[in-house]
């Protein structure tokens, strides 16, 4: 079975999206972990309910990161359950060195825009600030800057005239409920590799 960790902040849409993909499609993946720095997460309730161990290890020192400390912590835990793919699902901190290197080239993350376009947060404020007609979400593997790294899968949203924030999120959602959980399974499977910062799926 391979193993993997999930590493959220939020509601955990991404999570229950993958949990059910896994039992629906009856796949040979484990989610070993739920790790939350948000006690208030909804990702711990979903773990609970679905019988996954979940615990939050806050970080009070620092808003956008974890301290080395609390980074050993994680890393520690994330070990101790077998974790072989470690999966971002809206865990709203920056890796720094120790984690990176503890997992290097098993860190995925899901972004709520066509990368390289509209990095950070609310991607999709930002698409609807600028103006485009289209939007999406990405896979991607995680590198140190802030959603950068090799694309892996993406799923194209139109832009409506009528849309607003929260409808164009809602939409962009439902295809990362998608490629997520389907980028899980095509790792799992060892189809996919990296070369000159190419990702490459085989069949
Ligand atoms: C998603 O929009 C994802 O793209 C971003 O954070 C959000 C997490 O949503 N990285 P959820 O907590 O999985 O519902």
């Amino acid at each position: 079975m391979f193993t993997i960790g999930v590493l959220a902040s939020g509601k955990g849409s991404n999570l229950q999206a993958i949990i059910d993909y896994i039992k629906t499609e009856k796949i040979r993946v484990k989610v070993g972990i739920v790790l939350s720095d948000n006690p208030d997460s909804a990702a711990l309730n979903i773990a609970e309910r679905a019988g996954i161990n979940g615990y939050c290890i806050p970080e009070d020192k620092h808003k956008t990161f974890l301290s080395p400390g609390i980074e050993k912590k994680y890393v520690k835990t994330l070990r101790e359950h077998g974790v072989e793919l470690v999966c971002l699902a809206g865990f709203m901190r920056v890796l720094k060195k120790y984690f990176m290197e503890s997992f290097t080239g098993k860190i995925i993350n899901i972004h709520p825009s066509l990368l390289p376009a509209f990095p950070g947060l609310a991607s999709w404020e930002q698409a609807l600030c600028y103006g485009v007609r289209f939007t999406g979400c990405t896979t991607h593997f995680v590198e140190y800057g802030v959603d950068t790294g090799p694309i892996i899968l993406q799923a194209v949203v139109p832009v409506l005239r009528e849309d607003t924030a929260e409808t164009l999120h809602k939409r962009i959602q439902e295809k990362e409920h998608i490629i997520y959980p389907l980028t899980v399974r095509l790792i799992a499977e060892g189809k996919v590799s990296i070369s000159e910062r190419k990702v490459h799926i085989s069949n």
